[in-house]
């Protein structure tokens, strides 16, 4: 847990810390503080950093001891790079802050906030970002062990200016944000066995009862009546019962538009009859990501209040063989009336999402939709781990989502989406086939087609975060495990509607 306070009282000049914290550019190592530490605490500093070959370069930092008011302090100098830093190399070293901070186990921590002129963002930004990733540098996962890995951080803010409204606005926002972000990653870490159906569909009632949100949940009998074919035959393996949420938060103004949030949530995905290697398997109780998003992201809404309607979506399920499960060569119908031929049950995601689509389009008619799923190994290997494949017609929506995702530092790269791969997922004896043709190869942009038989003409992205979900290297705000994807962005996307 992160508990924060503001202080306009200078950084060296604070007390009963056992850390404190400034950021540095490569083109100004001599800051007031730092000669002042120089000074009073720790003489020769510019002399060792020169010998620690410390240049202020974005994702290194140093720290050194110095005694204040009769106690030993650490003080830690992150690096941001070039002046002004981007946003997300000021990210980077708000983790690099709490990496340092765990390692000597120093959580009473003051931190003197870059000015705006050496980060390139106003003040209310640069006080967002800090609230929002300690907070997820700090998170991990440790439900499950005794001895808590998890430091509760103390930090103190030391501004640079005056703008203390700004500021806590700011503040206020990151904390939400950050919040929501670590409650997302708590679900996909935790356990498929734990995390299943009905325990995701769980905790949405309890934050539709928190913010009063109106909650609609089909159950397996209600979506096998429904007609729900999709949701329906991937659930057959399973003992557990689908469920389909919905949550809708309403605008305080009138006549607001609404935006569709629909993720996908296969709280574990063996593959079925397909069944995957083992090692495929591994992690696959990170396939509920994409529900865990729209689930956060409307946890976060709900407090953030913005000015459009927004529904949050989840079919959930397992994918299991069984002797009851849905065999290769099934046949099924969808809710929208489109059937199709199951020839691989791995490729279960498009078809929950299908009747997701279809009955979210029908009954809630929205002015936009969003579906987040980790859909395709496919797309994982075409992009890598960084970056979150977008496949869109909308020119107009994709911006949106292309403005957020640079924003807030969910980033995504649009794959091709033309209509030239659609015939890719035609059946020789269904309307469309669950895989498509080996021919047409692009696994990814094959499966976005599949989707596009169900969101009609409605203006609508599909982000495939098969690659971004879990298990991102190198990025000193992540640890191993969920990320919490795209709730950052889709949070965003709302707000700035
Ligand atoms: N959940 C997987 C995709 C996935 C792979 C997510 C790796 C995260 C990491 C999805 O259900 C799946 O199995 N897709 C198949 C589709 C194929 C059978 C057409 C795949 O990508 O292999
Ligand atoms: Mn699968
Ligand atoms: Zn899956």
């Amino acid at each position: 847990m992160i508990t924060h306070s503001l202080s306009t009282k200078a950084l060296l000049d604070q007390q009963h810390q056992d850390a404190l914290a400034l950021f540095v550019t490569k083109d100004n190592l001599a800051t007031d503080e730092l000669k002042r530490v120089e000074q009073d605490f720790f003489p020769g500093l510019q002399e060792f950093m020169r010998k620690q070959k410390f240049t202020g370069a974005a994702g290194s930092s140093i720290s050194v001891q110095i005694h204040k008011d009769g106690q030993p302090v650490q003080l830690f100098i992150l690096g941001l790079g070039a002046r002004p830093a981007t946003v997300e190399q000021y990210r980077r070293a708000c983790g690099q802050l709490i990496r340092v901070a765990e390692r000597v186990q120093c959580t009473k921590v003051a931190v003197l906030l870059p000015q705006v002129t050496d980060v390139n963002a106003d003040v209310q930004t640069i006080a967002k970002e800090t609230s929002l990733i300690t907070r997820m540098a700090a998170y991990y996962f440790d439900y499950y062990i005794a001895e808590k890995k998890q430091l509760d951080f103390d930090l103190t803010y030391v501004l640079p200016a005056a703008d203390e409204k700004e500021f806590e606005i700011g503040f206020a926002e990151g904390a939400i944000i950050g919040d929501s972000v670590n409650e997302a990653r708590f679900w996909v870490d935790a356990p498929a066995e734990f995390l299943n159906p009905l325990e995701l569909a769980s905790y949405a009632h309890k934050i539709a009862k928190k913010y009063n949100l109106a909650i609609t949940e089909f159950k397996e009998a209600d979506i096998v009546r429904m007609g729900m074919g999709g949701l329906a035959a991937v659930s057959k393996g399973s003992d557990r019962d689908c469920h389909l949420v919905i949550l809708e938060y309403r605008a305080p103004v009138k006549d607001a538009p609404t935006v569709a949030f629909v993720g996908k949530g296969i709280t574990f995905d063996s593959g079925g009859l397909s069944i995957k290697p083992a090692q495929h398997m591994e992690t696959m109780k990170e396939d509920m990501s994409g529900a865990a998003a729209v689930l956060a992201a409307i946890d976060a809404l709900a407090q953030l209040k913005p000015n459009v309607n927004v529904l949050a979506v989840m079919p959930l399920s397992e994918n299991l063989p069984s002797g009851k499960a849905t065999k290769p060569g099934d046949i099924i119908r969808f809710y929208n009336g489109v059937t199709a031929e199951v020839r691989n049950t791995d490729a279960e995601g498009r078809l929950i999402l299908a009747d997701a689509l279809a009955y979210t389009v029908k009954h809630y008619k929205p002015d936009a939709i969003i579906d987040v799923a980790t859909l395709t190994g496919a797309c994982s290997y075409a992009l890598g781990p960084f970056f979150t494949g977008m496949m869109s017609q909308h020119k107009e929506l994709s911006d949106r989502v292309q403005k957020s995702a640079d924003r807030t530092g969910d980033r995504v790269w649009p794959l091709p989406f033309d209509d030239d791969y659609k015939v890719a997922v035609k059946s020789k004896v269904a309307d469309i086939c669950n895989i498509g043709s080996s021919k047409y190869r692009a696994g990814a942009i094959t499966a976005g087609f599949f989707l596009q038989h169900f969101v009609n003409d409605t203006p609508w992205v599909h982000l495939d975060i098969a690659g971004t979900a879990y298990d991102v290297p190198d990025i000193s705000y992540y640890r191993d495990g969920a990320t919490g994807t795209a709730i950052r962005l889709l949070i965003d996307v709302a707000r700035s509607w």
